[in-house]
């Protein structure tokens, strides 16, 4: 055996150890010579007894001969550099779409609106009866809309309006909240539209409140979304739940209104739509329409950061291109 530990080889940590193993562990063959050495005749004790010691010695010196010879050479081993610079902490970004809600919703919180959310699965009644839709209405039909199959009650929300009606049954005004969150249509996807997207709505429900409030208020976003030069228009509109209803633009945020191609020559960019609560909404959600007054406006998240962003397919917003991500390093 002596000869067979002169020819050892090993060229990294692990063969190394295995060699180790072989030989010199707790159930190392050289480990078993030494526990056999008791049954050794008296008489050859002292010759057995120098052999295996030698043996044991060489296997040792060996063992440490290969662990020197490729120290220095092998990188496998497990020594650490520590004079080597870190690896550069990969950061994580935020979403473009969480930036975009977080600004929107930061505006509002310094006009006093507090924060309210939902649930995304709803029922008939939060989406629709309740936000003054008849059951006949053609305007159910403006939503495509997602049912869970067993039950024709129960949906996918088309809207975040269904937050306005949960917080209206249970306090009374004043009431004055904005709602982000993800509503669903039945849509084909596409660059131009997705199945599912994010909308951020607000009400305030108190007495005396007038459309001049809504105006002011939706002025004070804009320019602080946009930009200080920022103008707005409203322009006539339908929704069930509010009466008057308005469509809000923006001057365009990339031409500022001259007319390009991204306003389509106009000048400007809707944005949301608004309108004062409908009494009807008031009333079906338990406020006294004779003594309070609302308004409510609701916008979609993807739009606008779109239009700060100029991103041409709603698709890159759910695709999670770490590429596409790490593009909005800088707003973060
Ligand atoms: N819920 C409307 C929509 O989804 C937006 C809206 C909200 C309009 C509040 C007016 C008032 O299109």
């Amino acid at each position: 055996m002596l000869a067979e530990v002169e020819a050892l080889q090993a060229s990294n940590a692990e063969e190394l150890e295995n060699l180790r193993i072989k030989y010199l562990s707790k159930k190392g063959a050289i480990t078993a010579l030494m526990a056999d050495f008791r049954n050794v005749p008296a008489e050859q004790k002292k010759e057995v007894g120098i052999k295996i010691n030698e043996l044991k010695n060489k296997a040792q010196e060996k063992l440490n001969e290969l662990r020197e010879a490729f120290g220095s050479s092998d990188s496998e081993d497990n020594s650490i550099d520590i004079t080597r610079t870190a690896y550069p902490i990969a950061l994580g970004t935020r979403h473009p779409l969480s930036l975009v809600k977080n600004e929107i919703i930061d505006i509002f919180a310094r006009l006093g609106f507090s924060l309210a959310e939902g649930p995304e699965v709803e029922d008939d009644w939060h989406v629709f009866s309740s936000m003054n839709f008849a059951e006949d209405h053609p305007a159910r039909d403006m939503q495509d809309t997602f049912f869970v199959e067993a039950h024709p009650d129960i949906i996918l929300r088309t809207h975040t309006s269904s937050v306005q009606s949960r917080v209206m049954e249970k306090q009374q005004p004043p009431i004055r909240i904005i709602c982000p969150g993800r509503v669903y249509r039945n849509e084909a996807v596409s660059a131009r539209a997705h199945c599912f997207f994010h909308q951020v709505e607000g009400l305030y429900v108190d007495e005396n409140v007038s459309f001049t409030d809504l105006k002011q208020v939706l002025l004070l976003f804009a320019r602080e979304m946009f930009g200080e030069d920022t103008q707005i228009r409203l322009r006539p509109s339908y929704f069930p739940f509010t009466e008057p209803s308005a469509e809000m633009d923006v001057s365009c945020t990339l031409c500022k209104g001259q007319g390009c191609s991204m306003c389509k020559g106009s000048g400007w960019l809707e944005i949301l739509g608004c309108g004062m609560v409908h009494p009807n909404v008031l009333e079906l959600n338990g406020i006294d329409s004779t003594k309070y007054k609302g308004y409510a406006f609701g916008m979609g998240v993807e739009r606008i950061a779109n239009l700060k962003y100029q991103v041409k397919d709603l698709r890159m917003f759910s695709e999670n291109d770490v590429r596409f991500l790490k593009e909005f390093e800088a707003a973060n």
